[in-house]
């Protein structure tokens, strides 16, 4: 569990600080990350598992086809980072990110297993995914040591700029109710509040690292400017698969914007304009991952998830 401890602020980064630099130094309160091992039992889990609603059950579903790579991915970025990092603190919230990431990735693996099983196959998509993570963002042989720290530090933008969006979504995951008065499969709902809350939990990792190894404001808008549009059309992409994939529906449902937005205001999937609002407020000079969402809410949720006191209980 986070304890509060005094504020921690990042070392100086060896590189040199372009003009547009933003502030060097990050104080924020330190943070113990604990790795939860949870389980879920997926035997019972319908393919619509919010009842009638196959548009957003598979709009919520793309991040199991994101996940498992997308955050094996973020471990195997953040390993190779860990030797450029010259703040003990730092080092300790990257490990227990570490440790958090790799459970997040089996755990939505597992529903994915769940979807084969049920008929629905994700695995052509997943296969592209795959190829984006191991190969295009992948290692790339041959680089100097120079060369490799700033493809190190490049990736981990990007990572950061995916970690805003994890933390809005898991603090939407969290105040969702229309999840609840939609009669949501509560096991869904424990899997998504738990991933959402240890997202807001460790929110500002990603972005202290990036901070810590390169405070340019350029490398912040790079990380974002590449990995927002992407997201985009990863998601519309694969809401798109699961829709066509879906065996019950057999192609009659086509995603749109407008009715994400239907769907939106009944509360069933965040607010697209709000999602864009939100990549916005990321390139703000002054912005913080502190700023967004509430670490006092995720904890509370982590300390009545059905899952993550069943693996507190298992020790
Ligand atoms: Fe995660
Ligand atoms: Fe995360």
């Amino acid at each position: 569990m986070p304890r509060s401890t005094p504020v921690a602020a990042l070392a100086v980064p060896a590189l040199a600080v372009p003009a547009l630099a933003a502030p060097a130094a990050r104080v924020h309160e330190s943070l113990v990350l604990e790795p939860r091992d949870v389980r879920f039992d997926w035997a019972r889990l319908p393919l619509h598992w919010i009842p009638d609603e196959p548009m957003a059950t598979h709009v919520i579903n793309v991040l199991h086809l994101l996940l498992p790579e997308g955050e094996r991915w973020f471990v195997k970025v953040f390993k190779e980072a860990l030797p450029l990092i010259r703040d003990e603190q730092l080092r300790e919230e990257v490990l227990g990110f570490i440790g958090q990431e790799a459970i997040h990735a089996e755990a939505h693996q597992e529903v994915l297993d769940h979807l084969l099983g049920q008929g629905l196959d994700p695995r052509p998509y997943v296969r592209q995914v795959s190829w984006l993570f191991q190969r295009v963002l992948g290692d790339k042989p041959g680089l100097t040591p120079a060369q490799r720290r700033e493809n190190v530090i490049e990736r981990v933008a990007f990572v950061a700029a995916i970690e805003h969006f994890t933390a809005f979504l898991g603090n939407w995951a969290l105040n969702s109710p229309g999840l609840d008065r939609a009669k949501a499969d509560p096991t869904m709902l424990d899997l998504l509040r738990w991933h959402g809350a240890e997202e807001v939990e460790h929110r500002s990792v990603a972005f202290d690292l990036m901070v810590h190894l390169d405070p340019g404001y350029l490398r912040r808008v790079r990380g974002m400017a590449l990995s927002g549009p992407l997201l985009v059309h990863l998601w519309v992409r694969g809401a798109r698969f699961l829709l066509a994939a879906d065996p019950t529906l057999q192609g009659r449902l086509k995603p749109s914007w407008r009715e994400a937005g239907r769907i939106a205001r009944r509360g069933l999937l965040p607010d697209p304009i709000r999602s864009i609002r939100s990549g916005l407020r990321y390139l703000r000079p002054g912005y913080h991952p502190t700023q967004e969402g509430s670490s006092s809410q995720a904890l509370g949720y982590l300390a009545t998830s059905p899952a993550a006191r069943a693996a507190a209980a298992h020790g």
